[in-house]
């Protein structure tokens, strides 16, 4: 691949990109069960291609040469923060998205307390965008074990947990591997009585949870109205369905959001204040999500968590009665995880046989004595297809228990005695190869085999294992 010497005519161009995307998971239809968010609504679809496409070109750098922006920003944020509990003295910035939310809420704990080696409690179960906050801003993350039956965070291991240097407790609304809302009531008293900040993740759960309540769904307490509730990030592109790059990052006052701020004077350019991690950014997703807020609606939204939670309640029972799977926890959130319930069911295999026959399941690796498991996001398009999904989940389990998983037993037992810390980098990579991962090879087609091998693997080694494996898969496209 080069720079074309002339440019291309547009539908070459256009026609190019659709090729690419052969390959790729579908985003729309409802088989695929993580990383896209489907209404099953193709007008609200177009629309947003439309208003996005309508502000690709203003920066939102700077509010005051782009007003629309502002006030596109600050309608979102009053339609977000109303929705979660919000008062008239909540305040928030809209981001590109769950983690940079997490990281400017991280940031304003840490400025905002200014002690010495901060660190902040988490729960196993917190997304992993709290630990890239610590290690990006040099905080100390503190992991506490969560209750091993509901998944749920343990509130007294929490407690034990917190030193003079905690700056912020987190709470999950609801978590992402097994979709249970966390005991926020106690974890934010807990906040309150110690005098430190409490961060409520509701990227996934924020904006669904409040209309599955309406639904008559028993969701405990996790808004902003929680006393000790200090700020709350909720991801516009999850289940508000908005394309993605849209989020909310709410704080319960200025005085909370003031040190997620950045402010520079001391260069020769324009003059520099950000709101976000982000400085030039485009003015597509923020116009795109209010969009669509605004051709939803309420009553939108409440039908399309209807159909969810039909979807997800349907998921959960006739799951659990499939011989070999158990579903783990209770989940509050259309998010399900499936766990083996008999020796040897390799979960790993049945998301490749799930693949094989045209759906996207998501493996999740064990952690901490929490176990193995598929990971299925559910949202309003899946609801016609829970049937389907069921018979295909059945017949996925009873192939996959007579297929081996593809890893050898004595090189899982190898690699799980290996010393993270004494490998050095080359000998790392050829480790990629075991799991039948050769450079310019392409992608693998089953993935259970390189999960096997994971899951064998103490964490700092899968972190490095998987660093490798990125960078393995991004290198340019060199002349040819
Ligand atoms: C609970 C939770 N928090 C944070 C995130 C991170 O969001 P993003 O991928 O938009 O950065 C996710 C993503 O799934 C999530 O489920």
């Amino acid at each position: 691949m080069s720079l074309p010497t002339t440019g291309l005519p547009r539908e070459q161009v256009l026609a190019t990109l659709q090729e690419y995307r052969a390959g790729d998971l579908a985003a729309r239809g409802g088989r695929t069960f993580a990383y896209v968010y489907d209404a099953g609504r193709p007008d609200v679809d177009e629309l947003a291609h439309e208003a996005y496409a309508s502000f690709l070109d203003v920066n939102g750098l700077d509010p005051t040469v782009f007003p629309s922006l502002l006030r596109l920003e600050n309608e979102v944020v009053g339609i977000t923060a109303r929705h979660l509990g919000g008062d008239d003295q909540t305040v928030g910035s809209f981001t590109s998205g769950g983690t940079e939310s997490i990281l400017l809420a991280v940031k304003a704990a840490r400025d905002g307390a200014r002690v010495d080696s901060p660190e902040i409690v988490l729960p196993v179960t917190a997304h992993a965008a709290f630990q890239k906050a610590a290690h990006y801003f040099g905080l100390t993350p503190v992991l506490v074990d969560v209750d091993p039956k509901t998944f749920r965070a343990d509130v007294d291991a929490v407690r034990a947990a917190i030193t003079e240097r905690t700056v912020l407790l987190v709470a999950s609304a609801a978590s992402y591997a097994h979709g249970v809302v966390d005991p926020v009531e106690e974890i934010a008293a807990l906040a309150l009585e110690r005098g430190i900040r409490c961060h409520v993740d509701g990227c996934i759960g924020g904006w669904l949870l409040p209309y599955f309540r309406r639904l008559g769904a028993d969701v405990p307490a996790f808004d902003l109205s929680v006393p000790g509730v200090t700020s709350l990030s909720v991801d516009l592109h999850k289940y508000a369905y908005a394309a993605k790059g849209a989020s909310v990052v709410l704080f319960k006052d200025q005085a909370m959001r003031r040190p997620s701020y950045y402010a520079c004077a001391d260069w020769t350019g324009y003059t520099m204040v950000n709101a976000t991690v982000q400085s030039t950014k485009s003015g597509g997703p923020v116009a795109g999500a209010w969009s669509v807020l605004q051709a939803v609606g309420d009553e939108g939204y409440l039908e399309l968590a209807r159909q969810t939670l039909s979807a997800t309640r349907r998921l959960v029972e006739g799951a659990g009665r499939i011989p070999g799977l158990r579903v783990l926890g209770e989940p509050e959130m259309a998010l399900v995880a499936l766990a083996a319930d008999e020796p040897g069911l390799d979960v790993f295999a049945v998301c490749d046989e799930m693949a094989a026959l045209g759906w996207y399941v998501q493996a999740q690796l064990s952690y901490r004595g929490l176990p193995a498991s598929i990971h299925l996001t559910v949202t309003a398009s899946s609801d016609a297809l829970v049937d389907e999904l069921l018979a295909d989940l059945a017949t996925c389990v009873q192939v996959a228990r007579t297929s081996s998983g593809g890893a050898d037993p004595a090189m899982l037992a190898a690699v799980a005695e290996l010393d993270p810390e004494a490998l050095p980098d080359n000998v790392l990579g050829t480790l990629l190869p075991l799991a039948g991962l050769e450079p310019g090879a392409g992608l693998p087609a089953r993935m259970a085999p390189i999960n096997a091998l994971m899951e064998a693997m103490p964490p700092r080694l899968r972190e490095r294992l998987l660093v490798e494996f990125l960078g393995m898969l991004f290198t340019p496209a060199r002349e040819g």
